[in-house]
């Protein structure tokens, strides 16, 4: 959901051309955050007038569709030297993923201020209360050139600038002002040639971390915040508590003129192949470069907050986030899962003494065994992992459990009590609907668990406690991997609340030994990737295709048919087989493709009669089943035969061959896999 990338070299002279390859290759890396158009901000040669100005100029390039275009146009500017070095130079990029105005050139960011790039700013999330500033900005005189919702920041600043009277602020004080009118959720960058070779970053319940590159040692592990507490409202004009941001305790205390690089991304992904020191912005920080010195503010300081922000040490290795010989990223995920659910495990489970310990819950488990239910809140695929695990939990933890898609849960003002403890299952840890479901429940006083794949997000940062699911970074839209290892640490879970239960002893031996090869047995499923190749063969020219099955598999059937929707854009249902004579039995014929999943578990009679029933209507299942299961296959048109595990882990086993499906399906119909359209990863908007 749009990407950010700016970055900037102090003292770290840099030709023009590769302050552009910098700048794109971030973009690059959080192209599956939004490819609907892209664009930069550079400085201009001195000489050089860009609408007139020629001190201190910005120029913008912007351009309508993925990053290569951006990239291809970049080399169209003559007015531009590309051999030119630059001592010091702040330049940011942006790829978007549009929600107010269409994919276009001048909807795309940054967006500016006015004719003369005055102030220009990029930016991710979105502002609810746009309308109301834009009207009042239109009462000033202010001339709105795009549709988006996020032009009326650079406008906004340019009033605060203009109307400052003698006051002389500073550019991060321009921003905190700017930022207290805002509603909603946004990281944002500003730019200014007020500024020159100045960068003001700043979020509130979208990602933004800033990375550093010195080659002296950092001085310091954490970074002091500076308390603002100003006030701007329209008639109400405070002073502020500083002026120029004080910056003796800066991040980079290196002498002055020392050189130094910053990397502004919106994930770490962009980040990792410059430097591996991060620091995650947190919600009203706002994080200024001045004379080469990061320094940190925010506007209020909260109870009982600690004023540091950690710089952290990313553990990301860069081969993690490229695609090495694969396809695409897709593909890449899904053959890594041997490797990832591993990794989900690794540490956790010690299969010699049959204990479980999710560290970050340790502290949490005698509060969590008395809770009066567990809510298992999240969108997508994250949601499908909590119905997949939904049995299990039940029968380990001896609990309700309740699931919830969150814009629904929301929707319905779900009644939630202080006994209650629920859990937020996001990838990205960053989905806006997850994360207002989750401050919702805080609002209650419930126990707030997270379950993420992303360290330093928005989620895992703001619940009580939660698991890290390890799958390391997900790249492709779809989500594959993280999928499989959500269902992995919510059944560790499980387990980890069942250790104490003698009557469950059995059970969770026979999971812990299920576990413990499930690694190899993905492998297996991997394995037969050309027959699932030549079955996408047979159905790539067809408009639907159905998924059938039960109990424990009825996720899959769920998540299997997003993935056929979302990347080959073929209309998809996921059926729960119990439902079929109710209505979706209508659908079955000679003609209408179906995937059916039988296994070898307590469904397998019911599952056996639905077949019957297909069957009767002339319907050829393509039949998901276990090895050597000759009752299912002289029924079958087709078969996809799978090791046969615990019958809560089947669900992992089964949903491998669909999103191998939907990968070759999406192949096959010409579309770019991990790009699908009008989609994007981290949707960081309601
Ligand atoms: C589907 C997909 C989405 C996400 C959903 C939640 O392939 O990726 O359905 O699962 O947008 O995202 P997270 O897990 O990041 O909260």
């Amino acid at each position: 959901m749009c990407g950010i990338f700016a970055y900037l070299n102090y003292c770290v002279p840099r030709t023009r051309k590769e302050i552009f390859e910098t700048l794109v290759k971030g973009l690059q890396r959080l192209e599956y955050r939004g490819y609907d158009s892209a664009g930069i901000a550079v400085d201009g040669d001195k000489n050089t007038t860009t609408d007139g100005i020629n001190n201190n100029n910005i120029v913008l390039i912007k351009k309508k569709g993925k990053v290569k275009a951006l990239d291809e146009e970049l080399y169209k500017k003559d007015c531009m030297d590309l051999e030119v070095e630059l001592d010091t130079h702040f330049g940011m990029a942006h790829t978007r993923w549009a929600t107010h105005g269409e994919p276009s050139a001048l909807n795309s960011h940054p967006h500016r201020s006015d004719k003369n790039n005055e102030f220009v700013v990029i930016h991710n999330g979105i502002i609810t209360n746009y309308k109301e500033l834009k009207k009042y900005l239109n009462s000033k005189g202010y001339e709105f050139e795009s549709k988006t919702d996020t032009e009326v920041i650079p406008k906004l600043i340019k009033y605060v600038y203009d109307n400052r009277e003698r006051e002389d602020l500073s550019f991060s004080t321009l921003v905190e002002r700017v930022i207290q009118q805002l509603e909603g959720a946004f990281a944002l960058m500003f730019k200014s040639r007020y500024f020159p070779g100045e960068a003001v970053a700043t979020r509130r319940g979208s990602p933004l971390l800033i990375g550093v590159r010195s080659k002296y040692e950092l001085s310091a592990e954490h970074i002091p915040i500076q308390y603002n507490t100003a006030m701007f409202k329209e008639g109400v004009q405070e002073k502020n508590s500083h002026n120029r941001p004080d910056i003796s305790n800066a991040v980079n205390s290196v002498e002055d003129g020392k050189a130094v690089e910053y990397y502004f991304a919106s994930d770490a992904s962009a980040i990792i192949e410059h430097t591996n020191k991060v620091i995650y912005l947190e919600d009203d920080d706002i994080a200024a470069v001045v004379g080469g010195k990061l320094s940190l503010h925010r506007l209020n300081r909260l109870a009982g907050e600690v004023p540091v922000r950690a710089i952290q040490t990313l553990q990301m290795e860069l081969q993690e986030i490229m695609k090495g010989n694969f396809e695409a990223f897709m593909q890449k995920e899904i053959f890594e899962q041997p490797e990832s659910v591993f990794n989900t495990m690794r540490g956790r489970i010690c299969f010699d003494t049959n204990k479980v310990i999710l560290g970050g819950l340790e502290d949490h488990l005698k509060e969590i065994k008395r809770c009066r239910r567990l809510i298992m809140i999240g969108c997508g695929t994250s949601f499908h992992a909590a119905v997949a695990t939904r049995q299990v939990l039940e029968e380990l933890t001896e609990l309700p459990v309740m699931v919830e898609l969150a814009s629904d849960f929301l929707d319905r003002n779900t009644p939630v009590f202080r006994d209650d403890v629920c859990f937020y299952i996001s990838q990205s840890g960053e989905t806006a609907d997850t994360l207002m479901a989750l401050r919702y429940c805080k609002d209650r006083g419930a126990l707030t668990v997270g379950v993420t794949n992303t360290v330093g997000s928005s989620i895992s940062r703001d619940t009580d406690c939660g698991v890290h699911i390890n799958a390391g970074p997900e790249i492709g839209v779809a989500s594959t991997k993280a999928y499989t290892s959500q269902f992995v640490a919510l059944i560790m879970f499980g387990l980890m609340m069942s250790e104490d239960r003698i009557s469950l002893q059995t059970r969770r031996l026979e999971i812990i030994n299920g576990l413990r090869i499930l690694p190899e047995l993905i492998k297996k499923v991997l394995t037969l990737d050309k027959n699932i190749k030549s079955i996408a063969d047979e159905l790539y020219e067809q408009r639907s295709l159905l998924v059938m099955g039960r109990g424990f598999n009825y996720a899959t059937c769920l998540e299997g048919a997003l993935k056929i929707k979302e990347i080959p854009y073929m209309h998809s249902e996921g059926i729960l087989a119990g439902e079929l004579k109710h209505g979706p039995l209508a659908l079955i014929d000679k003609h209408m493709p179906v995937i059916m999943i039988i296994m070898r578990d307590a469904c397998y009679t019911k599952c056996q009669n639905a077949l019957q029933q297909v069957t009767a209507r002339s319907g050829r299942p393509i039949i998901l089943c276990c090895q050597d299961d000759p009752e299912v296959s002289k029924n079958a048109y087709k078969t996809i035969e799978l090791p046969q595990t615990v019958d809560c882990l089947q669900g992992i086993l089964s949903v491998i061959p669909l999103q191998l499906l939907s990968f070759h399906l999406a192949v096959l119909r010409g579309y770019d896999v991990d790009c699908p359209r009008n989609l994007a990863k981290s949707v960081t908007v309601e």
